[in-house]
């Protein structure tokens, strides 16, 4: 691992107040108040350093640097890396890009995640993790199941292009994460799912704190992982399985509303009808690409094998406890752009 020109190497995490930012960043240490597994020094993106979300995760880090910034302005972007010490002075990148919305254009995010990409290779970063998304493994994505997904396919493809100019591209996708189903929207998905998903479908799930944690073993360990992708998914389940495994770990039942709720907002928002048919087609599609799709599981397994992630029963366990010290700041009900309002007015 090369250092940066001051000190420990550096890593700009991009969307480090998110979701996966924020597991990637617990997973650097073995608890909290705790320095990181190797020598490291964070920078934190955010539009907002004084945010309450921020400032939490600066506190007991003194490794922990926030820094300002907007993906929607490349100067501002620049600016970070000039801050940094410029060409050499940022190590390694892990970049998570918000959600566009469903049934939103991926214009934006496309040139937000290229504009990194193109950054990162002027300024001589060594490593580029890009948090994307499993979507069925097509050898070329000409079948986007989703059109949502686009944006991610073009900057895939961007850093691939990269890659023959020496950018050290490392792609995660991550599978469905099991935090969806979290506070009133997770327990409306759930609703949905039980009235419109077939009950022999599987969904890949994985939860978010395994995202973090393969991704800070590919930084702690960066030998072999370039020009790899990585499936990252734990578990395999239907609904009914589902619904088993949260009760066994938690000796309760899975948070739904009554299955006519479901059938409701089916028949009103065809978005919720397209994410169900959307699961469905994955789950075949999925079976007729078994040897890649196996593949870039098997990246993630190399790293952080199955037996050691997180299993749908203990994320529920670990979920309802969370709930009840109500540890991690509140993430707020517009996670990914979804909204009860927008749910009901069809407009989701
Ligand atoms: N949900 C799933 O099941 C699933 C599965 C696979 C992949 N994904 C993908 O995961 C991604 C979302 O990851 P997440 O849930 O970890 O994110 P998240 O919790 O929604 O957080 C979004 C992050 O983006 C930052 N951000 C937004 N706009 C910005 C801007 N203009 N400039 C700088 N920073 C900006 C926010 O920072 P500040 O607000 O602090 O500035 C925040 O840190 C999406 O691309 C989604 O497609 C989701």
């Amino acid at each position: 691992m090369s250092s940066g020109l001051h000190g420990e190497p550096k890593i700009l995490v991009v969307g480090a107040t998110g979701k996966q930012g924020q597991a990637f960043i617990r997973a650097l240490t073995r608890g909290p108040g705790e320095p990181p597994l190797f020598p490291v020094r964070v920078l934190a993106l955010t539009r907002y350093p004084n945010s309450p979300r921020a400032l939490a995760l600066q506190k007991n880090r003194p490794w922990l640097e926030l820094v300002r910034g907007n993906l929607d302005s490349r100067d501002s972007i620049k600016q970070v890396f000039v801050h940094a010490g410029g060409k050499g002075a940022i190590w390694g990148m892990f970049v998570v890009l918000a959600f566009a919305g469903l049934g939103e254009s991926t214009e934006g995010e496309a040139v937000q995640g290229i504009t990194l990409a193109d950054l990162a290779l002027h300024y001589g970063v060594s490593m580029f993790v890009y948090s994307s998304v499993h979507r069925g493994e097509t050898d070329d994505d000409s079948e986007l199941i989703l059109p949502e997904h686009s944006g991610k396919v073009k900057i895939e493809r961007h850093l691939q292009s990269l890659g023959e100019q020496g950018l050290h591209w490392t792609i995660v996708r991550p599978v469905q994460l099991m935090e969806t189903y979290e506070g009133t929207i997770g327990k409306l998905s759930m609703t949905v799912f039980r009235a419109g998903l077939k009950k022999d479908v599987k969904m890949r799930m994985v939860a978010v704190d395994d995202i973090g944690l393969v991704v800070a073993l590919l930084f702690q360990r960066p030998i072999g992982v370039a020009y790899k992708i990585l499936v990252v998914t734990s578990v395999d389940l239907t609904i009914p399985e589902q619904e088993a495994a949260y009760k066994r770990g938690t000796g309760k039942r899975m948070p739904t509303y009554p299955r006519i709720l479901g059938k409701f907002i089916l028949a009103i928002n065809t978005v919720t009808r397209d994410v169900v048919e959307y699961v469905e087609t994955l789950y075949r599609h999925r079976s007729d690409n078994t040897e890649l799709f196996e593949e870039h599981i098997a990246n993630t397994h190399a790293i952080l094998p199955a037996s050691q992630m997180i299993t749908f029963e203990e994320w529920a366990a670990r979920n309802e406890r969370r709930k009840k010290r109500k540890k991690r700041p509140d993430d707020g009900s517009d996670w990914n752009r979804i909204s009860l309002a927008k749910i009901f007015t069809g407009r989701l």
